[in-house]
């Protein structure tokens, strides 16, 4: 791997981060996919993180096979633990990095990442790598949120600080945080022809996903690798990351509170 390929990955996998990931579902993150998907096909998922997604996709395409992929075997373990919880046998977990996976030109009827190109260093060689492990005629898929493009209510201060602070430090880390945008732009130059762009929104509203949001970044700010980051960088002070922590406990206490994440998609035949 040479440098260019090199990042870091802003959230980490601290409990707080993985609250998040753990309530995606191929139906609420995928859904643009699953139309392309049959019983009997391979898929690769290209950062599976917990796995949520990757076990709904095999569960989808049994009894063919999802192989899933994460840069390192304590990440790997998480995704382990969830096909066993949920008894699902046909997946298997490889570390690997997206860009130059571990696998022969030609060898998947889908590859899939969720979430995933936003935080690396080469987008394009990513996607070009995904493109070179699916078979003709198959499809490469991705989704990504546009971090530029939330918007919430009410405008409390110190989440527009949280926003700035999270672009920072996502570029810092070799980042796109408005990924979702670029999707597109990033296929045409990897050489795909035939793109499906699409667009979906995450909305946070009702009492129960404010909790559950407002909750999760109330503790992830002052928690997790992106706190670290934050204040060991120099870019914020722990005083400031508890202001914020406040401000997502206002916002998600606020029976008026609503928040929504755009997010880019694209469906591309390889
Ligand atoms: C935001 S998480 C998404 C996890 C999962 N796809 C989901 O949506 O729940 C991004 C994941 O991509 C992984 N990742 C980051 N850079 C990667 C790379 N170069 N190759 C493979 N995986 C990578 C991270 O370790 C992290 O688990």
């Amino acid at each position: 791997m040479n440098d260019r390929s090199a990042t870091s990955y802003t959230h980490g996998h601290h409990e707080s981060v993985l609250r998040s990931h753990r309530v995606r579902t191929a139906e609420n993150s995928a859904s643009y996919l699953l139309p392309h998907l049959k019983p009997g096909m391979t898929v690769l998922d290209v950062g599976c993180g917990p796995a949520r997604i990757t076990v709904d996709l095999a569960a989808r395409v049994a009894p063919g096979w999802v192989t899933a992929v994460e840069l390192t075997d304590d990440a790997l373990s998480l995704g382990r633990a969830e096909a066993r919880r949920r008894n699902v046998p046909n997946v298997s977990f490889v570390s690997s990095d997206v860009h130059a996976l571990d696998f022969p030109d030609d060898t998947f009827d889908v590859v899939h990442a969720h979430q995933v190109l936003q935080h690396v260093a080469d987008p394009v060689r990513a996607l070009r790598e995904m493109r070179r492990v699916c078979a003709p005629g198959g499809v490469v898929a991705a989704r990504d949120a546009d971090y530029g493009g939330f918007i919430w209510f009410p405008r409390l201060p110190a989440l527009d600080l949280w926003l700035r602070l999270y672009d920072r430090a996502a570029r810092a880390n070799g980042g796109e945080p408005d990924a979702g945008r670029r999707l597109l732009s990033w296929a045409i130059a990897a050489g795909f022809d035939d793109i499906t762009p699409t667009g979906s929104m995450w909305c946070f509203a009702t009492a129960e996903t404010r909790d559950w949001w407002g909750g999760m970044w109330a503790e992830r700010i002052l928690q997790s690798a992106l706190s670290r980051q934050l204040v060991d960088s120099g870019m914020a002070t722990m005083v400031e990351l508890k202001e914020i922590s406040a401000a997502w406990q206002a916002w998600a206490a606020a029976p008026d509170g609503w928040l929504a994440m755009p997010h880019g998609e694209i469906l591309c035949r390889a």
